[in-house]
């Protein structure tokens, strides 16, 4: 798939992410596939002269609302929550193999994953109160349809991790952004986004 790109200009580059692809940690064949996708997308950046990537990484997608109505108990879907993890562990061992070969490229990425699960586990923390309901919208979780003009609207969003089925809040999307932005290593790895920004 890799070698079919037609903007490599170099032949070392090329092998560099051939190899890449090859040794790739998946863990199964849908897990290899979003990674042959995400280097396809990265070579690409490159080869038009990208050098900086942040990077925000995949949330924990089965803890949606969205998602939640289909567990009897209303807790997230940890299948998919596992796939989401996976592919981030895959993508921090990319990037990292991606840096120590071309080492003018520097990236920033994001652990979105493990930033959504604390909040989701210390609510008050983040001055939320639902972390599982959907702001807007209507039955189960109120993520059964999706939000319009007639639906259930929650009296203060900001408390709210969710606006809708899948969407987080704006209270949320800031959380997210500052954190990345000049966070510790535990959420963005292995420099944090205002660090990539100042690296020249
Ligand atoms: C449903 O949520 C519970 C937690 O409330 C969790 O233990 C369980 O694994 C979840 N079920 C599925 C199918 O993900
Ligand atoms: C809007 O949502 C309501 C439920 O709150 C639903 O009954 C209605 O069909 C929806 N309207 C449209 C146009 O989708």
């Amino acid at each position: 798939m890799l070698g079919l790109i037609p903007t490599f200009q170099g032949a070392q580059q090329e092998q560099t992410f051939l190899s890449m692809a090859s040794t790739l940690p998946t863990q199964d064949q849908l897990g290899g596939s979003a990674m042959a996708s995400t280097v396809l997308i990265f070579s690409t950046l490159y080869n038009f002269g990208a050098r900086k990537f942040g990077i925000i990484g995949v949330l924990p997608i089965g803890c949606c609302p969205a998602r939640r109505v289909y567990n009897a108990t209303g807790g997230c879907l940890e299948g998919m929550n596992n796939f989401a993890r996976a592919f981030h562990f895959a993508l921090d061992t990319l990037m990292r193999k991606i840096s120590s070969e071309l080492p003018e490229m520097k990236y920033s990425l994001g652990n979105t994953h493990e930033l959504i699960i604390n909040v989701i586990q210390n609510p008050s923390h983040f001055n939320l109160k639902d972390v599982e309901t959907a702001c807007c919208g209507a039955g189960r979780l109120n993520a059964e349809i999706p939000c319009n003009v007639t639906s259930n609207l929650c009296v203060n969003r900001k408390e709210y991790l969710f606006w809708d089925m899948c969407h987080p809040t704006q209270t949320a999307s800031q959380l997210v952004a500052v954190t990345l932005y000049d966070g510790p290593p535990r959420f963005v790895t292995p420099i944090n986004f205002h660090q990539l920004a100042d690296d020249n």
